[in-house]
Order: C-alpha cells, then sequence, then structure tokens
C-alpha cells in the first residue's frame, strides 16, 4: 500500500487497538477468544465484577502491572511518534489501550479514551486518578486514604473504563474538536482495533461525514472494515513505518 498523502495541511487523527501493543507481547483479548489473559473479561472488567469481587479485580490488575515491566514499545508505536514529531498539533492519538506505550515511545497528544493501568482512583470520592505503579499483595484490597481520613472504608479502583462505563471527561470532545478544525484536511488512521467498541468503532463514520478520508491498518478484517477508504491487512510493526514514511 502507499504511503498516507500527508501534506502540509493534513491533519492526522489516529486510533489504536490493543492490536498496535500485540508485538510488544501484550495479549489483544479478542484473538484469544473473548477471554483475556485466561479470565472471562466481565469478571475483570466491569463494574459488577468489580463490586462481586475486588481483590479478584485487583490481583487481575496487579499481573498486569507487573507484566509491564518487560515490555517495551515496538515499531509502530515508534512510527506514530516520530510522525507526531513532524506534525505537532496537526496530529492527534485517541488510543483504546491502558498500556501507556505509545507515551513511552515518545508521543505526547495522546487522549486515553479507556484510561491507564498505571493509574488508580477511589471508587467512592472525587479524588482525582492519581499514578500507581504497585501491584497489590494477594488478599490485600488498596483502601482510599482520603476516605479513611473522614472515617469511611472505600476501595481503590484501576483508573480504567470498564465496559458499560462512561469515557472519562472530556475525551470524545477533544477528539471532535481536532475533527472539526481539520475538516476535508483529515486523515484518519485505525490500527490494531476490533471495531467492535463502541464509540471508537463508529469514529471512521464520522470523518467520513466532514469529508475526511480513512485508513486501516489490522492483523485481519475487523467488524467495520467495509467501512473505511484504504484497509492494509498485516502486523502493524511491519506495516506503519513504510504507510507513514516522510
Ligand atoms: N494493550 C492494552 O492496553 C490492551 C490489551 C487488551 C485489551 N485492552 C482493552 O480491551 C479493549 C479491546 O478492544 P480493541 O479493539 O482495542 O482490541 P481487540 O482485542 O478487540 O482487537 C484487537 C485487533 O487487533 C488485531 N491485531 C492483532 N495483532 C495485531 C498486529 N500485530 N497488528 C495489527 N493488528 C493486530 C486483531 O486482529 C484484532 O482485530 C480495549 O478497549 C482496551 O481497553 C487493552
Ligand atoms: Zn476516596
Amino acid at each position: 500500500m502507499q504511503p498516507l498523502p500527508i501534506t502540509d495541511r493534513s491533519h492526522l487523527l489516529v486510533l489504536t487497538g490493543a492490536g498496535v501493543s500485540a508485538e510488544s507481547g501484550i495479549p489483544t483479548f479478542r484473538d484469544a477468544g473473548g477471554l483475556w489473559e485466561g479470565k472471562d473479561v466481565r469478571e475483570v472488567a466491569t463494574w459488577d465484577g468489580f463490586a462481586a469481587d475486588p481483590l479478584r479485580v485487583w490481583r487481575f490488575y496487579s499481573e498486569r502491572r507487573r507484566a509491564m515491566a518487560d515490555v517495551a514499545p515496538n515499531a509502530a508505536h515508534r512510527a506514530l511518534a516520530a510522525l507526531e514529531a513532524r506534525l505537532g498539533d496537526r496530529f492527534l492519538l485517541a488510543t483504546q489501550n491502558i498500556d501507556g506505550l505509545h507515551q513511552a515511545a515518545g508521543s505526547q497528544r495522546v487522549v486515553e479514551l479507556h484510561g491507564n493501568l498505571m493509574r488508580s482512583r477511589c471508587s467512592a470520592c472525587d479524588r482525582p486518578p492519581f499514578e500507581d505503579r504497585q501491584a497489590y499483595r494477594d488478599g490485600v484490597a488498596p483502601l482510599c486514604g482520603r476516605c479513611r481520613a473522614a472515617g469511611k472504608d472505600a476501595v481503590l479502583r484501576p483508573d480504567v473504563v470498564w465496559f458499560g462505563e462512561l469515557l472519562p471527561p472530556g475525551a470524545l470532545a477533544r477528539v471532535e474538536t481536532f475533527g472539526r478544525a481539520a475538516g476535508r484536511e483529515l486523515l484518519f488512521l485505525a490500527v490494531g482495533t476490533s471495531g467492535l467498541v463502541e464509540p471508537a468503532a463508529s469514529l471512521v463514520d464520522a470523518v467520513a461525514r466532514i469529508g475526511g478520508r480513512t485508513w486501516l491498518v489490522n492483523a485481519e478484517p475487523p467488524a467495520n472494515a467495509a467501512r473505511f477508504d484504504h484497509v492494509a491487512l498485516g502486523a502493524a510493526g511491519a506495516l506503519l513505518p513504510t504507510l507513514l514514511a516522510a
């Protein structure tokens, strides 16, 4: 496939999903048949699952935090960061990933649609989310210090968006503002996402409505493949360096 036709007026909006981190060794969950690291996602990625058993959920996310120690960004993350260095404010990256690998590769204009594994927040009070790289000991659910000071016991939760929850405030608005300002100069590239999780799956339609052009890079045809102008099937780490070449 030809490189994206990026000119000095182009604005590039990128949407990434779990597939962009697959070559870094982080499993996607749909590839594993609805299981995410051997767990039913409803048990570890819904509010009900957390309410039923916070320790099980913390065990899962603590394992994920520990596993990040051996993980590094791959050629796809690096190609996106290099392109952002060229485009500056004409670049925006919205990611469904919670692994922080885009930032580790040097990306700065990142909208985390689903939060970040390395942050926690209180499940009860409205204190802002905070960085938390700790893998909690088995059998210990971390408590909120602020609530405790007020005489209440409240469990911390990972600062990630679970199924059925709202996206972080302002996240989609930032993407929409970027797209509207770009208008017909908008190029949209989706990478490594199964096209099933809304609202990200519908971004391609929103871009088409304002006259932008759309590309998809994915290992297999995703649910919404027919809605893209250009589709490249293959591994993100192999394809992006060529597609995004100067
Ligand atoms: N790395 C992470 O942070 C991570 C990992 C697993 C799941 N999740 C969460 O689960 C949800 C899953 O939705 P999703 O659409 O992002 O992921 P998904 O697991 O539903 O789909 C991943 C897609 O990537 C494709 N893929 C696999 N390897 C690839 C590669 N090397 N190059 C290109 N494409 C490849 C697959 O064919 C699949 O269509 C997200 O909301 C995310 O928050 C995050
Ligand atoms: Zn609290």
